[in-house]
């Protein structure tokens, strides 16, 4: 049983039931590995967790949002300074919209600089009469259909260490040098709203964002005198999936004295692996970041709430996000229940919606897709279930990226099915694509303004 009193260590989850790992073959190379990269700097520092899980906190009492979104998974292969900046700057394009939609400040929080393993259904995968291991993501295996390929490789782990460095560091540069400057941020939405055929949905809040951008110049607030307007602060986050990547770059916080797993500044567990006596709710227990839980439609009140104890058992606000993931059609359902135990516990989350992972179906073509107006079908059931139930619809978590890809049917490009094989890149689930992302963002400043209306300022 997890217990907050029983002892943990970054090594502790070893001693757990472990799902969804790869089996490595060579134990010698694997434990090699996880020594070199312990000895690797951290990539994400003790105190930026710390100003996250502040914000998030904010998020929780209702008085900020949390963008969530990036890759399904990262690719070696289609590592490039373009893709990251694509990715940015529709992180960007959408938290500008929000913000205004909202009147509250985004916290923004790229799935990138780390996603990098996925969990599976099958284990093996079988094609033409050969069974092979499953892809599991770049960090583990190949996702050509090899035998070589798919065996899980330790060193992968180092070169996820090392794209995700080089990632980080070009989000940090774009960060503060001048490419997330609102202004710009602002032409690019208003380049893609004079493309769209739907224009006249999106300009009447463009319009209103450019006034308020002139209005703030004539006072003198540009990005030259406020460094808040050219400059934004993003974070990183993954699933905690792979736990020998994750346990050899948990450190010690000098100044705090406390864990911190410095591969990311948030970490989530992910719905197939979140069981209360697993390795890695043992894990994540004892690192100090501030986490996610995914639940999908079987979690119940007596499931979440003995998480939640373990997970944050100090009720500390902003530690724990719960990224639900019902699927369209089931949130009504599944998520009251949850909302309510919460409240008659007193404890404090932040609530996410995640309305990718609950959608996914194949099409008549054989894709794995996402009918875009599912999406946002799950989109508009979180918001008006937690209006009915008096709490704040706090974040969006989506799989999103910057690329032209057509990965998900509908949206205003109006993606069909016969056109999915068109631009289908992904590695892993069909992403929004940059289009279908702003659409999004638009419908969510749309439901922010109108909670705001019903009520009113703040949530507790
Ligand atoms: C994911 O976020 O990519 C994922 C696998 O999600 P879930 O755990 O919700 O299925
Ligand atoms: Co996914």
């Amino acid at each position: 049983m997890s217990s907050p009193n029983t002892s943990w260590s970054p090594a502790s989850w070893r001693t757990r039931p472990v799902q969804q790992m790869p089996d490595y073959s060579d134990q010698a190379r694997l434990s090699h590995v996880e020594q070199q990269l312990s000895r690797f700097p951290p990539l994400v520092f003790a105190g930026e967790a710390r100003r996250l899980q502040k914000s998030l906190a904010d998020v929780a009492a209702g008085k900020a949002f949390l963008l969530q979104g990036g890759d399904c998974a990262e690719s070696f292969a289609e590592f490039s300074a373009e893709t990251i900046r694509d990715s940015l700057r529709l992180l960007l394009q959408m938290a500008v919209i929000l913000t205004f939609g909202a009147s509250y400040p985004v916290v923004k929080v790229g799935r990138l600089a780390g996603q990098f393993a996925k969990p599976r259904s099958a284990d093996m995968e079988r094609q033409t009469g050969q069974e092979l291991p499953s892809y599991r993501g770049d960090i583990i295996n190949g996702l050509e259909f090899d035998s070589a390929l798919r065996q899980p490789d330790p060193q992968r782990m180092v070169n996820a260490y090392a794209q995700s460095s080089a990632t980080l560091n070009l989000l940090r540069a774009f960060a503060q040098g001048g490419y997330a400057d609102l202004h710009q941020v602002h032409r690019w939405t208003l380049d893609f709203v004079s493309a769209t055929p739907q224009a006249e949905r999106y300009r009447a809040l463009a319009d209103r964002l450019t006034e308020t951008l002139a209005f703030m110049k004539a006072c003198g607030l540009t990005s030259d005198t406020i460094p808040q307007l050219r400059e934004t602060e993003l974070f990183t986050s993954h699933e905690a999936l792979l736990l020998p990547y994750e346990q050899a770059l948990t450190r010690i916080d000098s100044t705090s004295g406390d864990w911190y797993d410095c591969s990311a500044h948030m970490l989530w567990i992910g719905d197939r692996t979140r069981d209360l006596d697993g390795a890695h709710i043992e894990f994540a227990r004892g690192i100090h970041n501030p986490l996610g839980l995914k639940c999908g439609p079987s979690m119940t009140p007596d499931t979440l709430l003995p998480l939640i104890d373990a997970l944050n058992p100090h009720n500390t606000p902003g530690r724990l996000t719960l990224i639900i993931r019902m699927g369209a059609g089931q949130v009504a359902e599944g998520l009251p229940a949850l909302i309510r135990a919460v409240q008659r516990e007193g404890r404090t989350v932040v609530w996410s919606c995640d309305p990718m992972h609950g959608n996914t179906v194949k099409s008549a073509s054989g894709y794995k897709t996402r009918p875009f107006e599912r999406i946002l079908q799950e989109v508009r059931e979180f918001f008006a279930v937690h209006a009915a139930e008096g709490s704040y619809a706090g974040g969006i978590h989506v799989e999103m990226t910057g690329q032209n890809v057509t990965e998900c049917t509908g949206g205003v490009q109006a993606i069909t099915d016969e056109r999915l094989a068109d631009r289908y890149h992904t590695h892993c689930d069909p992403r929004l694509n940059a289009s279908q992302g702003l659409e999004l963002a638009f419908l969510l400043a749309e439901e922010l303004k109108r909670g705001q209306a019903v009520g009113g300022e703040g949530h507790g």
